[in-house]
């Protein structure tokens, strides 16, 4: 087992993981303002040229409180829904600091949008003529599927043919023919090729592919190479970390010859969710019973898949730590266990067979690196309740950012 622990790099600031669940309960989203800020800062700095914008994208995590601090850090948003943009708003945002990013938006929604006075990338050619006629002469952006995804999972491959995402980048004629018929402004293409990658070869091969295609377009304020920066969650094995360094200086060179042939100024973005937010956060959790079936030790838990889904969606790996009377269970034995949450699934599995240190009931258990696509994916699944969120700030005391459900809350939407 690595030296590494959260423990010992303050992540808990001047609390512990007992003092915070008898504080807020459990299960518990802890969040740490000072990683959360020096992701931000890290990802602010990643290419070289005047224009480069990072547009943090808010379904990794909307909690207002971290948007309001993101937003501190100079990052602009990108939205995928009209609840997206509502959070954003109430959270300081300002419109033009929010870029929407539709897939398959109701007229409804795209009305929302447009309304809201905020920009727009479609994502086919239907949802261009969509857009054409609700707001003809307006400004828009064109998410192009240049061919090929990454991904950690199929499931967030977001480029390439077997996905549903962007328009073909064969069918320039068309956008351009939609574009002129509703007398658009194509402002800015887009692409998102999919979520985690930890190398950097396919995201500069996908920004080279997305700048071939931008040579087509005159005009253009902006070219947008997507999100899916990877962040290390085997840490306690001593995975190393994207390098994010050589993937930003590669980029500035590549942006900075385009753009002299280009010849005229335009704007960088991206879009990253999961390297903003993954490691600003640990799930913390009580283990409620221990139990042998058969040969295998289940250690049961209260994090269900309604808390974190991304074990059982994914099969996705986080680290464990596990705390008793405020310091981490060493790590001199071992055993197998599997650790499970508490709903009625015999799916409901964090880790299956992790070597762990010998867990007691009453332990407390932390799961690593749940910023991105925790909370923001968790449900009332069993009628249980979705969990509070807490920010050790950077003097190192908590504070409660969203309070947990009640069971008033599951009544809410009744007569
Ligand atoms: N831009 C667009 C258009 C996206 O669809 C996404 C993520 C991002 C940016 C941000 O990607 P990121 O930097 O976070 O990889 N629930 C999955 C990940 C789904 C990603 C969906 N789209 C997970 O837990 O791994």
């Amino acid at each position: 087992m690595s030296q590494y622990d959260l423990i010992s790099t303050g992540f808990y600031g001047n609390t512990t993981p007992e003092e915070l669940v008898q504080k807020y309960g459990s299960p518990l989203y802890v969040y740490n303002e000072a990683v959360l800020r020096e992701r931000c800062k890290e990802m602010r700095n990643l290419v070289s040229c005047p224009n480069f914008k990072v547009q943090y994208s808010a379904k990794a995590n909307s909690n207002k409180e971290l948007l309001k601090i993101i937003r501190s850090e100079g990052l602009h948003t990108d939205a995928m829904s009209p609840g997206e943009i509502f959070i954003m708003l109430q959270s300081g945002y300002h419109p033009e600091e929010i870029f929407f990013v539709a897939n398959n938006a109701s007229e409804e929604e795209m009305q929302y949008v447009i309304d809201a006075g905020i920009l727009v990338s479609v994502d086919s050619l239907s949802q261009l003529q969509m857009y054409g006629r609700l707001n003809p002469g307006g400004r828009v952006a064109v998410r192009i599927n240049a061919g090929a995804g990454v991904g950690h999972h199929e499931k967030v491959i977001t480029a390439g043919k077997k996905t549903k995402f962007g328009v073909n980048a064969d069918l320039i004629p068309e956008i351009k023919q939609i574009a002129e018929q509703y007398k658009l402004r194509i402002v800015g293409l887009n692409q998102h090729l999919g979520s985690l990658f930890m190398e950097p070869d396919g995201y500069i091969a996908g920004a080279q592919a997305l700048l071939s295609v931008a040579e087509q377009f005159e005009n253009l304020e902006f070219v947008d190479f997507g999100g899916g920066f990877g962040i290390p969650y085997r840490k306690h094995s001593g995975e190393q970390r994207l390098d994010l360094e050589a993937l930003g200086s590669e980029l500035s060179a590549i942006v900075q010859d385009w753009t002299a042939q280009y010849g005229q100024d335009i704007a960088f973005h991206t879009e990253p969710g999961r390297y903003i937010v993954a490691e600003s956060s640990v799930l913390l959790g009580k283990v409620n019973a221990i139990k042998h079936n058969g040969t295998t030790k289940f250690v049961g838990t209260d994090v269900g898949f309604n808390v974190l889904a991304r074990p059982v969606m994914y099969d996705s790996w986080h680290d464990l730590e596990f705390y008793r009377n405020g310091s981490r269970l060493d790590g001199y034995q071992l055993e197998l266990a599997t650790i499970t949450g508490n709903i009625c699934e015999s799916g409901d599995i964090i880790a299956k067979d992790r070597e762990v240190p010998i867990i007691e009931e009453g332990d407390i258990c932390g799961i690593l690196d749940t910023g991105a696509y925790g909370f923001a994916m968790s449900s009332n699944y069993n009628n249980r309740l979705r969990p509070a969120e807490v920010l050790i700030r950077t003097d190192g005391s908590p504070e409660l950012i969203r309070r947990r459900d009640t069971l008033e809350d599951l009544l809410r939407n009744y007569e």
